[in-house]
């Protein structure tokens, strides 16, 4: 096993102990001088954890998974005995032949620890319906901008942490840097396309280097063409499926492990994943075919993944957003929807874009479209629902009413 395999486990074994969420920061230098995780690697190693070529890192295998098993079992027990009668457990440790981890319940108090102070972390108070979010990990794909970015501000404001993961890396770096601006560090940014195997791998990798694990994942990014059947072009057709439909298998693929690992050492934990699905994958889209399959599609991986999942914990929700008129596809002054539907001549009588956005208000019975806070509200509620699986949550002010 190596560093990166490992540190999720350990995560877990933090949060079964104490009972909430922890960042766990973790370097390859192995400081002598914090409390010691003994563990015997050898015996939990059959050569295959380790990742070593580029083939077994891609397929994370049952035999695997049982090394990783008794590793969680054997870090459980270690840490176990490095607890005091309180409750408490120290939030720096040393794993011989792995590096140093330094734990704490925001990335604050974890880098003060890395930086060589020393404390104790105790176990969390029970956790009320406000506090869902708090202190989580989250990852957004897509999140540099639109209901991404809405997402992430969101889950911020909510308490988690959250990594905006983007393949817009300057828009996802400024983002998290406005995120930040408060005294404490809330969010980080990652490049990422999700629609490359090795990316979104190192998009994995990354997230348990920067924060050593992951409780949400909101799988976001999203493409648009659309486009008659009789017209658009295949290569278009076949980017907007690459992006919106086998996007969120490599995703789901490469970072259902970090959870995987983390719930060995934490049982009693569970993990989410959510994809920003459509209303479009509900129903049709006239002239907008490749999108609407690709979301109908996303449906049926989300129903397949939360059954094969479930026996990790991890629970797989689609929420299916209604038009965002306010967002950069449809309000974009030069490219959006809006322009593009006045310039077409695609609304009859349209005279300027405010005359375009009325006629598709009028399409939704609560006559307003989309916002930020209603797909926020629909995640919580996924990740909040212990007794819930495999769902598709509209968020369409009544515009598609599930059958
Ligand atoms: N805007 C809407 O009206 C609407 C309605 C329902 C559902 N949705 C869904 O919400 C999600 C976000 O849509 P939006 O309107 O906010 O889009 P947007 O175009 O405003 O933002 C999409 C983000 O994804 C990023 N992205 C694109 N391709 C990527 C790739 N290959 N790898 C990584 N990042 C990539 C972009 O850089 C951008 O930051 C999509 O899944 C979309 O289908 C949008």
């Amino acid at each position: 096993m190596n560093r990166l395999t490992i540190t999720p486990i350990i995560r877990g074994a933090y949060m079964e102990a104490l009972g909430g969420p922890v960042i766990l920061l973790s370097s390859d230098e192995e400081r002598s001088e914090l409390p010691e995780l003994k563990i015997d690697l050898k015996g939990a190693d059959n050569g295959n954890a380790d990742n070593k070529d580029a083939d077994s890192s891609e397929v994370y295998t049952a035999a695997v998974r049982t090394v990783e098993a008794e590793a969680a079992r054997q870090i459980g027990e270690a840490l176990a005995a490095l607890k005091a009668d309180d409750g408490s457990l120290p939030a720096t440790l040393c794993v011989p032949g792995i590096g140093s981890f330094f734990a704490g319940t925001g990335w604050a108090e974890a880098d003060s620890v890395r930086q060589g102070g020393t404390r104790r972390l105790s176990p969390f108070p029970p956790a009320g319906r406000a506090d869902v979010a708090k202190g989580r990990i989250a990852l957004v794909t897509g999140g540099a901008q639109g209901f991404g970015a809405e997402i992430a501000r969101g889950l911020v404001g909510e308490g988690a942490f959250v990594i905006v993961a983007d393949i817009n890396t300057d828009g996802a770096e400024a983002f998290t840097a406005e995120l930040n601006a408060g005294a404490v560090k809330r969010a980080s940014a990652v490049a990422v396309d999700v629609s490359n195997e090795e990316s979104v791998k190192a998009m994995a990798d990354a997230v348990v280097a920067e924060v050593g694990g992951l409780d949400l994942l909101v799988s976001n990014a999203g493409v648009l063409r659309a486009g008659s059947v009789l017209e658009l072009a295949a290569k278009d057709f076949e980017f907007v499926t690459k992006i919106n439909y086998s996007a969120f298998f490599l995703v789901v693929k490469h970072t259902s492990p970090i959870m995987i690992r983390q719930r060995t050492a934490a049982p009693s934990r569970t993990s989410d994943i959510v994809q920003i699905n459509s209303k479009s994958g509900l129903e049709g889209s006239n002239r907008n075919g490749a999108y609407a399959g690709g979301k109908f599609g996303g449906i049926g991986l989300v129903q397949s993944f939360a059954m094969e999942l479930v026996e990790y914990g991890i629970k797989v929700n689609a929420v299916c957003p209604g038009n965002f008129f306010d967002g950069p596809l449809w309000a974009d002054p030069d490219r959006g929807l809006f322009v593009q539907y006045l310039n077409t001549g695609k609304i009859p009588g349209a005279k300027n874009v405010a005359d375009v956005k009325r006629f598709y208000e009028n399409k939704v019975p609560m006559g307003r479209g989309c916002e930020g806070p209603d797909v926020l509200k629909a995640i919580l509620y996924c990740v909040d629902q212990a007794y819930e699986t495999g769902q598709a949550v509209p968020v369409t002010g009544g515009q598609v009413m599930l059958k």
